[in-house]
């Protein structure tokens, strides 16, 4: 088992080929695929893309969220896009598992990944894209401290029609300022 990260109750950790069928079957759940805007769906080549993928680490980092007391994967978390001569990186952040939403673990998670990313991968921009119509990620989002820097009109297609992708994003400065405006 690689590199985790862990607070009382999740553990971030790095994927394992034996977790791919979990895994597959927890990513079939197209209600919460469509959220992060997922289409296709899950084969046995897109795990085995997604495992490769995923043990990458110049430029994706990738964890799974386990919780600590039934080491149960309720999602997972990471770093996309990393580009270090910009020192930029897209977030990403699924809990797959609806009975763990509203209790504080997307806090954490992003918590500890914001960390991760500023205090030790020495990121300057982490950014987020998220589908308009996912509006508890968007103010989930707005809670974390990120701010909104516009939308892609008609940047994708669900459900018979375009809808706008909203673009947010945030600087190290700001999450260092968020840091301490908390102490
Ligand atoms: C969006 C997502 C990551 C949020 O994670 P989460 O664990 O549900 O979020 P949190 O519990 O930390 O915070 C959500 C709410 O719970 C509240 N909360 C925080 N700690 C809590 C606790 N201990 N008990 C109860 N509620 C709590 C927060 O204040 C927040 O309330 P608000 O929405 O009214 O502001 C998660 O719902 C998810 O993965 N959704 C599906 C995939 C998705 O949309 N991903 C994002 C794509 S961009």
């Amino acid at each position: 088992m690689g590199m985790y990260l862990e607070n009382k109750t999740i553990r971030l950790r790095t994927v394992d080929r034996g977790d791919l069928k979990a895994l597959s079957l927890m990513m079939s759940n197209t209600d919460i695929a469509r959220l992060s805007g997922e289409v296709y769906p899950i084969t046995e080549q897109a795990m085995e893309e997604f495992y490769e993928k995923a043990q990458k680490t110049d430029e994706r980092i990738w964890f799974l969220i386990e919780t600590i007391s039934s080491n149960k994967i309720i999602g997972e978390t990471g770093f996309l896009r990393i580009f270090m001569p910009w020192r930029t990186a897209d977030y990403s952040l699924i809990i797959w598992e609806k009975d763990y939403w509203g209790k504080g673990i997307g806090t954490a998670v992003a918590n500890m990944m914001l960390d991760y990313g500023f205090n030790y991968l020495n990121l300057h921009r982490v950014a987020i894209g998220v589908v308009e119509c996912n509006k508890r990620a968007i103010r989930f989002w707005k809670n974390m401290g990120f701010l909104e820097e516009g939308k892609q009109v008609d940047g994708f297609f669900s459900q018979g029609k375009y809808s706008d992708f909203v673009m947010m994003r945030m600087l190290e400065d700001e999450y260092r300022k968020g840091q301490k405006d908390r102490e």
